[in-house]
């Protein structure tokens, strides 16, 4: 009798971004955390000539002959994610065996964290694996990403896949969405980072998320340039009267949000928290009146925190419509932070929050042992 194959399983973190919010889709800077929650997808080859994905967590997921992989629809559910994947793989002439692939995932669903490129990272590690191939991380990062725009239809930026990929423990990834060059920034020492969760989540967030992405591209069309990271802050005066009003504030916010990841990465070097808490504040209310992603609950989660003692910054983090605060915090005030900043939001909107204290943990691999 043969000996059963073992089942390996494949992990890839959420993320949270510390500065540089709808940057990346212009190809700009951003400034994620990959985080210790994480997506374990477990795979066992099978005997039915199939792909399936299933979740007892996320609910019924789908079955598709390996063969007809790459001609697949989506469904509109969770599934699409590590379909789309498996898609793209079958589309890059990678062969998936018949497998059975289980999904676990301790990221926050639909909350701003990332929990679909953890998903999409953690699918694509174990079908190419499974399939005998090895392929470079960018290319993993860029066909989770098409994976998402092509077949679960947000036209979102590269960041989380490159989180979920290149995260490193006790750092941030510094990433220029243009060039695709990275590198790792150390955090500042004795401070912790704390996520909160509003527990808000918009209906029409994906739409109008791709409206964001849509009006970039306008502004960048009308001011001749091939992306708004065309533009920089020095150039900003004299181009902002070519825009119309929408397209002018959202130009506005990308703008100055790059500049802004330069100068935290700066300021984490020299260990300015008070330059920090200036960066976030701009960065939130440029977010929030700007941009207009952010929601009452944020705009309290942001304007609270900075009220408690121990607090160095804070701002809404991810695409926003919802999802959650990211709060630096000094470690000794962490406890005491996290019971203040959910009173307060009790107070305010009846409803507790949700408090992560998150160490930035190493990106996607195969989980040993
Ligand atoms: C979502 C997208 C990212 C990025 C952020 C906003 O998380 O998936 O690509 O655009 O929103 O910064």
């Amino acid at each position: 009798m043969k000996a059963p194959l073992p089942m390996r399983t494949f992990r890839a973190p959420g993320r949270v971004n510390l500065c540089g919010e709808h940057t990346d889709y212009n190809q700009g800077y951003v400034l994620p955390v990959a985080l210790d929650m994480e997506c374990r997808a477990a795979a066992a080859p099978a005997g039915d000539g199939r792909l399936t994905i299933d979740s007892a967590l996320l609910g019924p997921g789908g079955s598709y002959r390996v063969e007809e992989l790459t001609s697949i629809a989506p469904r509109g559910d969770w599934s699409d994610y590590p379909f789309g994947v498996a898609r793209q793989l079958a589309l890059a002439g990678i062969e998936i065996p018949p497998l059975a692939v289980s999904i676990t995932s301790t990221v926050p669903l639909g909350a701003g964290l990332g929990s679909s490129a953890a998903l999409e990272a953690a699918v694509a590690l174990a079908l190419t694996q499974l399939a005998g191939r090895e392929l470079p991380r960018l290319q993993t990062a860029k066909l989770c990403q098409a994976a998402e725009r092509e077949f679960a239809g947000t036209q979102c930026g590269i960041m989380d896949q490159f989180a979920a990929l290149y995260g490193a423990e006790n750092r941030a990834v510094l990433l220029d969405c243009r060039s695709l060059e990275h590198r790792l920034v150390a955090l500042l020492a004795g401070m912790r980072i704390v996520v909160v969760d509003s527990g808000v989540k918009h209906k029409l967030a994906a739409s109008a998320y791709n409206r964001r992405v849509s009006e970039c591209a306008a502004a960048a069309r009308r001011l001749g340039v091939e992306s708004l990271r065309g533009v920089s802050v020095e150039d900003w005066p004299a181009l902002e009267p070519k825009l119309p009003d929408i397209p002018r504030k959202r130009a506005r916010h990308v703008v100055h949000e790059n500049r802004r990841v330069l100068a935290f990465v700066e300021a984490c070097a020299r260990g300015d928290a008070g330059a920090l808490r200036e960066i976030m504040r701009a960065a939130h209310r440029s977010l929030s009146r700007d941009y207009e992603v952010s929601c009452p609950e944020l705009d309290f989660l942001v304007e609270a925190a900075l009220e408690i003692d121990g607090v160095v910054g804070a701002r809404m983090t991810g695409g926003g419509f919802g999802g959650c605060t990211v709060n630096l915090v000094r470690a000794e005030a962490v406890e005491s932070f996290c019971a203040a900043i959910a009173a307060r939001y009790g107070q305010a909107f009846r409803r507790a929050p949700r408090v992560y204290c998150c160490r930035a943990a190493a990106g996607a691999g195969e989980v040993k042992g």
